[in-house]
């Protein structure tokens, strides 16, 4: 995830950046840039790779600035090299610009300023916006207006700073759909997208919330809605350490990432709904297509299983999902017109990476499904579909799997167009349940926030030996994953099945010291996960229930409901996942586990 200072004050705005810039490392990001504004216009410096590289060669620069704005980048439009970091140029380098985001409709931005004889040097979404403002500023009398108006026609989620030699002591800033937070000094003010880049310096902030605007000069901050109306902003004082502050006031980076769900999906979202429009994720011809093998590990081995549904039911095109680590030693039948689609969250996963070689070894396209930018599996690949959760820093993986499915269901929708498979009113109603899933996660995530349901429910169990999670169709693949999570960090042993598969041997196993979790939202096996439910109730198991509120014959047989929002059942993954993650996460944390980092574990796993 992407990272913005800026500064203007009295001190020297290059160290105070790139110092900023360091306590954003902990977000992930392949290259830096820094802008700063001298007596000769703008001066901008770029590095790929670390940042304390950048500092050594900036040191060596002479150059004293009071006021600049830095940026450290995690593609997502375009690799991670200089002509793609940020800060962009405006064509006269009057005007420089960071962004943390995806413009939405940069293609057709790019388009028509293009043929208004602006020059792009970059690959990236970014880009537009400061060519944006300079076209802005041929026909408005002021720089701000310039700036209202360009925000005006960007669709997306975007958080901005500038700077601009027509304004030399400010720096503008607005925010939409990714964070930004001003930093209130004394005789300086600072810019940032999260409170540990400024917190040396200042612990009074002030939250930009979407649709708003800051214009920061040494003396003072002002506000205003995207229309230029002033506003009165709550200055709040922080009282978190450093540490504290990079895990935004969360515990852990886990719970954080679990958190921020609602805003990765909506990212996922909006970064692939553009094939609908501009066509294919990769060059393959898909109406040959003849089978889909999905090959991955771990976490994103159920994604694969999940997506197995969505691209057999919306496309009618055959799926098979392997284990990565099994796939090359099964001798599967491969052809060139397969499609091999590697899921991996890290991209160097070294088997998943050896099943998409043996697959292109054998003639198949791949694809990889993949969130690390310029990683091996999407350097080697023929194509990648990009999951854009930002990084994931705690091992136990959570929103790079919420978004790996969305963007799974995205591509099984839009094959399902292309085949001919789906018919436009399935497709629209199905995408525009995708549309409402952001808001129904935030929804439950708020209710928790505020309730602790699964909280008090992991105190409850946090001393169990053993959980079983039982889910039939979409939802048996998130019963797999939710023991898996709890597996990974409490280190208690757990096991998902299909509940129908229950009868076949697990029910041995219940007695009333078995806590058993349900995935028992609406959807076709509603009424069949209520009988399994009768069947471990009769066996005085104990039942827990992720389901609907409207689920009342499930209600009736659980001990311990989890209510959560109806979606589609197609969508149900993505959203009964996630307390099934908390219900991990507080567990291990009762037992005093380090959560981020579980024992044996490694984030990426390069070694077969
Ligand atoms: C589980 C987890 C692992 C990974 C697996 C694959 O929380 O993180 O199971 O999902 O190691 O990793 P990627 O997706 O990077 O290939």
């Amino acid at each position: 995830m992407c990272g913005i200072v800026g500064y203007v004050g009295k001190d020297n705005a290059k160290s105070v950046l790139v110092e900023s810039l360091k306590r954003l490392e902990y977000r992930g990001y392949d290259s830096a840039g820094v802008a700063l504004l001298t007596d000769e216009g703008i001066r901008t410096f770029k590095k790929v790779g670390k940042i304390r590289d950048f500092q050594v060669e900036l040191n060596k620069i002479n150059l004293y600035s009071n006021i600049g704005i830095a940026h450290t980048r995690w593609a997502t439009h375009g690799k991670p090299v200089i002509n793609n970091a940020h800060p962009h140029l405006s064509c006269d380098g009057k005007v420089a610009l960071v962004h943390n985001g995806i413009i939405e409709n940069y293609s057709s931005l790019k388009e028509e300023l293009l043929s208004k004889g602006h020059n792009f040097v970059s690959d990236t979404d970014t880009e537009v916006i400061v060519h944006l403002i300079e076209e802005e500023l041929k026909s408005e009398n002021s720089f701000f207006s310039a700036f209202l108006k360009a925000l005006s026609r960007l669709k997306g989620s975007f958080a901005i700073s500038v700077i601009t030699v027509l304004e030399p002591d400010k720096v503008f800033c607005a925010r939409k759909d990714s964070p930004l937070v001003v930093g209130l000094g004394d005789g300086e003010n600072f810019v940032a997208s999260d409170v540990p880049a400024f917190l040396p310096y200042t612990n009074r902030v002030v939250f930009l919330e979407d649709g708003e605007v800051a214009v920061l000069s040494k003396d003072e901050v002002s506000f205003y809605d995207f229309s230029g109306v002033p506003l009165s902003k709550e200055v709040m004082t922080v009282p978190w350490s450093i540490s504290q502050a990079e895990k935004g006031g969360y515990k852990h980076f886990m719970l954080k990432e679990i958190y921020e769900q609602p805003k990765a999906v909506a990212d996922a979202i909006r970064g692939n709904s553009g094939w609908f429009e501009e066509g294919a994720p990769l060059d393959f011809n898909f109406e040959q297509l003849e089978g889909i093998h999905i090959v991955a590990c771990g976490t994103s081995y159920h994604a694969g299983l999940i997506a197995k549904f969505y691209i057999e039911s919306f496309s009618r095109v055959p799926v098979n999902v392997d284990y990565a680590s099994e796939f090359r030693y099964r001798d599967p039948v491969i052809s060139d017109k397969t499609l091999i689609v590697g899921i991996t969250q890290s991209g160097e996963t070294a088997d998943t990476l050896a099943a998409l070689r043996l697959g292109k070894e054998r003639g198949a396209t791949t694809l990889a499904i993949c969130n690390v930018i310029g990683s091996t599996a999407t350097r080697e690949a023929d194509g990648t579909i990009y999951t854009y959760a930002g990084p994931e820093i705690s091992v136990a993986s959570t929103k790079a799997f919420t978004t790996q499915l969305t963007s799974l269901f995205l591509f099984a929708l839009w094959l399902g167009k292309v085949r001919g498979a789906l018919k436009q009113e399935e497709f629209e109603s199905l995408y525009g349940e995708l549309l409402e899933l952001p808001s129904k996660l935030e929804s439950f995530l708020n209710t928790e926030r505020k309730e602790g349901t699964v909280k008090e429910l992991a105190l409850n169990f946090y001393k169990a030996k053993d959980v079983l999670y039982l889910g039939r169709h979409v939802n048996y693949p998130i019963a797999l994953e939710g023991a898996l999570k709890l597996k990974e960090i409490s280190y208690i042993h757990a096991e998902g099945y299909p509940s129908g598969e229950m009868k076949h041997g697990p029910i041995a196993l219940i007695d009333e010291r078995m806590p058993v979790i349900f995935l028992a939202t609406k959807g076709r096996v509603y009424e069949k996960v209520v009988s399994n439910m009768e069947e471990v109730k009769a066996r005085k198991g104990k039942v827990i229930s992720v389901l609907n509120p409207s689920c009342k014959e499930a209600n009736n047989l659980t001990d311990y409901p989890i209510y959560v929002p109806e979606v589609n059942e197609f969508l149900s993954p993505i959203l009964n996942v996630v307390p099934l993650q908390l219900f991990a996460y507080y567990i291990a944390d009762f037992l005093g586990y380090e959560v981020d980092q579980p024992r044996n574990l490694a984030k990426s796993v390069t070694v077969e």
